[in-house]
Order: C-alpha cells, then structure tokens, then sequence
C-alpha cells in the first residue's frame, strides 16, 4: 500500500476501494478517522504511518489512510473521498503549506473535523482545522544550526544545506532557524542550498553536484532536512573519496534507526529527533472533544531533542524494529 513510488491509477483505486460514498458513517459502530498521508518518501514517514496504524488499533478506531505519493491533488482526492465516506474525523498531513482552503471547507460543510499531522499549513482561517499536531520546525532548524556553529566555534567553516520539499512548513521552517543560527556565527557561511524532496536519492543527486560545484575540500559540513537525505549525502561523499562524520560535519533532522547507525559507525554526527507518533496524541484530542466539547488546543507540540554518537549504539538498537 505504502510503494515509494506508483501510479495515479493505484492511487485512484485505493481511494475508490475505500469510499463507500454513502454520506453516513460507515463505521458500524466503530469511530472512523481517514488519514490523507503524504506517502513513504522518509523512514520517517514510514514510521509516522506504522505508528498511527498501531494506535488505532490500540483504540478499537477504523483508521483509513489513503497514500498521496506526495501529490497535493491526490491529497485533496483523498479527502473528498473520505467526506463521502462520512468518516468521524480527518488527519491531514499537508505535503505542502498552501492551497488547502477549499477542500477544507467542504470538510467544515460535512461537519467533520481535521487535525493537521507533522506539517503545518498557510490559512487566514485557522477554524479549518481542530488542532495541528506537529513539532515547532523552525526551532528544529535552530537547534541544528547552534549545535554546527559550536562545533566549528570561530574556524572558518562553508556549509551546504539539503532542503526538505520545496513550499512544504518544515522546509520552509527547518530553514529559517538554521539560517537564524548561523546568523551568529560570521565564520560558518551557507554556500548552497537545494531541495532533495525529503528523499534519499534526490538528496544524494544534490549532494553529488554541490562536490562538483564547491571542491570536496571546501566543504566543511552539511545540513539535511531529514536524516535520510544526509544518508543519501553520506554515500555521494564517500563515493567521492570524502570522509562525513570526520572531515565533514553532517547534522541532519529525524533520528530514525539509518542515522544512528551512521553514527555508530563515524559517518555522522548529528540528528534532531522527530517523533513519528504524531496520531496517537491526535486520536486522544479526538475522544477529548467528543467527550466534553470543548475545542482542544490549537497546537499540540512535540519535543525535539538532538542526539549524538555517544549514545548511537543504543538508540539504534532501541528504535529498530519500532520504525
Ligand atoms: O514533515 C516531517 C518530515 O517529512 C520528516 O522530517 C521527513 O522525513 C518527512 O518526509
């Protein structure tokens, strides 16, 4: 269900296979919530929908997840689907920040309420959605960049940053708290910048033409957006002779299980964690507000704690079959 990639007709399917199109809920009892996921561009992602699989069913909750394979208007499909389908509540995790308003409304219209999952979105109107469940992303950013100029603290030091999708919150966002960091620090420079989509590969094509660009010895560290993009970087680097984790700084957002044992094994440095379990805290607003009414808060934070080699080991073997 969760192919990294696919076809639209695959896509089409799944949504039509889901949707009962009768307008009434269709949960036999049970609460129905659709999740229009973005798709499996990340471990993370990967993680994020085993999650949300495994809280649902600790909750006796029908969870339905349409696969968007990161397409906005696959996304918007998948939440007229569920409208139809006269599903309890909508997750939404919004693979870029605008152009939500319309399909929201309809939402509004149905009287089904929509919480925002790990990304963030562009509105006037924040009544379009209960509560958003993410992390502040722009601190994420931040901590990334404070934790590079320390390392590097007055060396002169050109770093290369992979970006996340372009128009997405946490691109955006992991961007301007790094670029705010590094601010500080005159003697770290961003020498480019450039989207690899979340992805492995994107980030490994971008990282192979920033050595080109720039001289493998003139850069001094990388900033990704997510783990498996510095992932992606590492193999171009290593490929092109580079030594990341030594030679290299790499800092990079996530901590899935791939980074830790990067770390372990010397060819990164550092990560700031993302947790993937963005629907459990999600379903419990949900029976919150069922419960007794009232509006739940506008933004449920998640923490963002940045790890370092020295508990690689550990942390890997923790999180590998969680993920
Ligand atoms: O929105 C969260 C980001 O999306 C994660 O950092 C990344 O891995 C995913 O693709």
């Amino acid at each position: 269900m969760f192919a990294r990639s696919g076809s639209f007709a695959a896509f089409a399917m799944l949504v039509l296979l889901s949707a009962c199109g009768s307008g009434q809920s269709a949960g036999g009892g049970k609460t129905v919530v659709g999740f229009a996921q973005i798709g499996s561009e990340s471990g993370w992602r990967a993680a994020e929908t085993k999650m949300a699989k495994l809280s649902a069913e600790q909750r006796g909750i029908d969870l339905r997840i349409s696969d968007a394979q990161q397409r906005q208007e696959n996304q918007i499909k998948a939440i007229r689907a569920f409208i139809a389908q006269g599903v309890d509540a909508i997750f939404l995790a919004p693979v870029v920040a605008t152009g939500w308003d319309a399909v929201l409304k309809e939402a509004q219209a149905a009287k089904i309420p929509v919480v925002l999952l790990d990304r963030s979105i562009d509105t006037v109107d924040k009544n379009l959605y209960l509560s958003a469940v993410t992390s502040d992303t722009v601190h994420e950013g931040r901590v990334a960049g404070d934790w590079l100029t320390k390392q590097v603290a007055g060396k002169p030091c050109r770093v290369v940053e992979i970006q996340g999708t372009v128009g997405s919150s946490p691109a955006t966002n992991r961007k301007k708290g790094f670029d705010e960091a590094i601010a500080k620090a005159p003697n770290v420079k961003l020498a480019r910048s450039q989207s690899g989509d979340f992805t492995r590969t994107k980030a490994k094509e971008v990282m192979e033409s920033f050595v080109k660009a720039e001289g493998a010895a003139n850069i001094c560290a990388v900033y990704a957006h997510n783990d498996d993009m510095m992932i992606g970087a590492i193999q171009a680097m290593k490929e092109a002779g580079m030594k990341p984790g030594k030679d290299v700084l790499t800092v990079s957002i996530d901590a899935v299980p791939d980074i830790f044992k990067a770390m372990a094994d010397g060819d990164a440095n550092a990560t700031v964690e993302l947790t993937p379990d963005m629907a459990g805290p999600a379903f419990d607003l949900l029976a919150a507000y069922k419960k007794d009414g009232k509006a739940p808060q506008k933004w449920v934070q998640t923490p963002s704690k940045l790890y370092l080699p020295d508990t690689a080991g550990a942390e890997y073997e923790r999180r590998k079959n969680l993920y």
